[in-house]
This record gives C-alpha cells, structure tokens and sequence, in this order.
C-alpha cells in the first residue's frame, strides 16, 4: 500500500448512473482504468497503469475478502464484493464490484476485469459491521491464520443463515 496516504474520514459518494471501471493483467496490475476510477482514486490512467491495484487499497479492508475475489477469480468464476477504497487525498468511496476473468478464445485467464456501482447505503451499514468484525479476527490471530479465520467466521454465518455468498451479498 502507499505509505504516505493517510486514510480521513472524509466519504466520496458515487453518482447512481456512475461505473467505476478497471482492468487486470493476471497479477492484479491495472491494464485499464475508466475517467470515472481516476476521478475517485485520484491518479491520471498513467499513473496506473502497471500499478498493483492494492494501490487504492484501504485499510479497513479485510484480508479475507480480497482472499475471496482471488480464490473466485483465479477458479474461472465471477465475484460479487463491497469494497471500500481509498483516493489518493486518503478519502474513502464504498462500491459494490462485479470482478469476471477475461478469457481468451481457447478460455485460458488472459485477465480481469471490475465494474463497479455505488451499493445501497444499507448494504454499506450491514458490510461495515460484518468487516469490523472480520478485521477484529484478523488482527487478533494474524497471518494466514487470521485470513483464513475471518473467511471461515463469514462462511458460517451464510451456514447459520442458509444462504450462499452471492444470496447474502445481493440481498443487502
Ligand atoms: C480486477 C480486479 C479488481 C480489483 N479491484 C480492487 C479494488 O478496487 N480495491 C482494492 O483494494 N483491491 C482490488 N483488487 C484486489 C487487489 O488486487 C488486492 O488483492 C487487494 O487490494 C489487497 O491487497 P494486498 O493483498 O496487497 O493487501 C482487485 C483485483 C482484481 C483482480
């Protein structure tokens, strides 16, 4: 992450007709970004290009979501997740992303791509407590461990409630 931005609690709210949009090479470095992902992360397309995407990573972030958008990704499905990330100014902007591989014509993972849009200010309440709760997790195991407790404290609550990760997260 960038060590000199400092997250702030200022909020950026996404316009209802606004998709933040962005692509990958398979290593998670951007290939793509639209005007609307530079105007909220803060940095022109050439600054990121060939940039990690961790780049507007935020730290209220858990480990164990972005560990779940990779384990979906890289086994050839979609993921949906709410992220919160982090502009270049340390504002936050809370999203609901739609992550797809890219395939090429023999459907080998030439990439990926995340279009984004602004999630119900309920679903940003209900994820914001289920993420503390997650940090909460992560921090007190650490490590892999912690990633993998905090993944396991989500998969049974979606047991408990009978739902699948994708019924949870649409229905909020
Ligand atoms: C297509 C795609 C889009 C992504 N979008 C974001 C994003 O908007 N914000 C973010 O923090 N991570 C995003 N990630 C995940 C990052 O690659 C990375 O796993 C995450 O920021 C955690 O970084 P860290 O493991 O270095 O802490 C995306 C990954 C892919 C493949």
């Amino acid at each position: 992450m960038r060590p000199t931005v400092q997250p702030t609690n200022e909020e950026l709210v996404m316009k209802e007709n606004e998709f933040i949009v962005s692509k990958t090479d398979l290593k998670g470095q951007i290939t793509y970004a639209n005007r609307v992902f530079c105007t909220f992360a803060g940095y022109t397309e050439q600054e990121l290009l060939g940039q990690p995407h961790n780049i507007i990573r935020h730290p209220d972030m858990p480990r164990g979501v972005f560990k779940l958008l990779w384990d979906s990704v890289q086994a050839g499905n979609e993921i949906f997740a709410y992220v919160k990330n982090m502009s270049n100014t340390g504002a936050y902007y809370w999203v609901l992303a739609n992550v797809t591989p890219v395939v090429d014509r023999s459907n080998t993972a030439v990439g990926y791509y995340s279009v984004r849009r602004r999630p119900s200010r309920a679903a940003v309440d209900a994820v914001e407590t289920l993420y503390r709760e997650m940090n909460a997790i992560e921090n007190r195991i650490g490590g892999k461990e912690g990633i993998a407790a905090s993944v396991k404290y989500l998969n049974d609550l979606l047991t408990e409630r009978k739902v699948s990760y994708d019924q949870f997260i649409l229905s909020l």
